[in-house]
């Protein structure tokens, strides 16, 4: 019986987000929590329970084009893909390259050819384009790599040395975010402000303290740069009413750092909160959000990962 499964990270971004459009560097983490896909013979169809997905290639969905994108990419056109996930979609959490990368290594496993790297890589990306335009890349590099990397576009993924594992607060804010909106919107700022130029520099700065920081485990200086990364998305107004109350109620209920991760206008919060993290994510129940901890880095588990449903199938 053909059989063939596959598994993409989750992805948070640490530092650099919308910098890394313009070419400076991001830090993100691939997380435990992710896709998983099982491939079986059959003629492309493609369910995910959890975010009510039933897609084929040619429906016209952006899943089905996408679906149809990676698997004209790896010649395969006889397999039925199931895929099961603990992640909310559209939330900024990088759940379109997950999905593309589950989906792409479970074809090639399954489909019994030797499908190089590059060629997985390469039907991620077709993915990805369906879902987000021209994104920097940074989604499906973490999807594949896992763990803390650099990621630069042009460059690519570098694996980062993390000395501590540290464990994360993510909180959502309930609502979509648009990509392509907030990264249109700060692209007017750029032309209209030339401070915002600089303030893509400080990015990279940030990277450069926050790779340090994960280096020699210092984790509250990594606090500290997490809450300056805020302060600048809050300059380019990629912050919303949402993301303040997850950022400001993680802070007091005990973070030494919170800000917006990915795109901004809604999607998810993280929050680096060491021994207060259940303080956190409860601080955001009560506030009438939902949260999850992951983990980042070497040695510490999956713990208190809630399976949250979101519709749609898009990150
Ligand atoms: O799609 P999101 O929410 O993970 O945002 C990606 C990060 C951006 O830098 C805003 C866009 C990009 O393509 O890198």
């Amino acid at each position: 019986m053909i059989r063939g499964q596959g598994f993409g990270h989750a992805k948070i971004i640490l530092i650099g987000e919308h910098g890394v459009v313009y070419g400076h560097p991001a830090l993100a983490a691939g997380l435990t929590a992710g896709v998983q896909a099982e491939a079986v013979a059959g003629s492309g169809r493609l369910r995910v329970p959890a975010w009510s997905l039933d897609a084929r290639p040619g429906d016209g969905s952006p899943v089905g084009r996408a679906l149809a994108a990676i698997l004209e990419r790896l010649q395969v056109d006889d397999l039925d893909f199931h895929l099961e996930t603990g992640i909310p979609s559209r939330a900024g959490l990088g759940s379109s390259a997950a999905m593309a990368v589950a989906i792409a290594r479970a074809a090639g496993a399954a489909s019994g050819r030797a499908h190089p790297e590059t060629a997985l890589r390469a039907a991620v990306d077709d993915a990805e384009k369906v879902f987000h335009g021209t994104p920097s890349g940074i989604d499906a590099a973490a999807a594949f790599g896992g763990n803390v990397g650099r990621f630069r576009r042009g460059e690519g993924w570098r694996p980062v040395p993390v000395l501590q594992g540290m464990q994360i607060c993510v909180g959502l804010t309930g609502r979509p975010r648009d990509t392509g909106a907030q990264v249109a919107a700060v692209g007017r700022l750029r032309e209209r402000a030339p401070i915002v130029g600089q303030m893509m520099d400080l990015f990279g700065d940030l990277c450069d303290a926050g790779e340090r920081a994960l280096a020699i485990g210092d984790v509250d200086g990594l606090g500290r740069l997490l809450d300056v990364a805020h302060g600048l998305l809050c300059g380019l107004r990629v912050s919303s009413p949402e993301i303040e109350t997850l950022v400001h109620g993680a802070r007091a209920a005990g973070a030494i750092g919170a800000k917006l991760t990915g795109a901004g206008g809604g999607g998810a919060v993280i929050a680096l909160a060491p021994g207060h993290e259940q303080d956190v994510v409860e601080r955001w129940r009560r506030d009438g959000f939902a949260g999850f901890i992951t983990a980042v880095g070497p040695a510490l588990p999956e713990a208190g990962h809630h399976h949250l449903h979101a519709a749609g199938g898009e990150s």
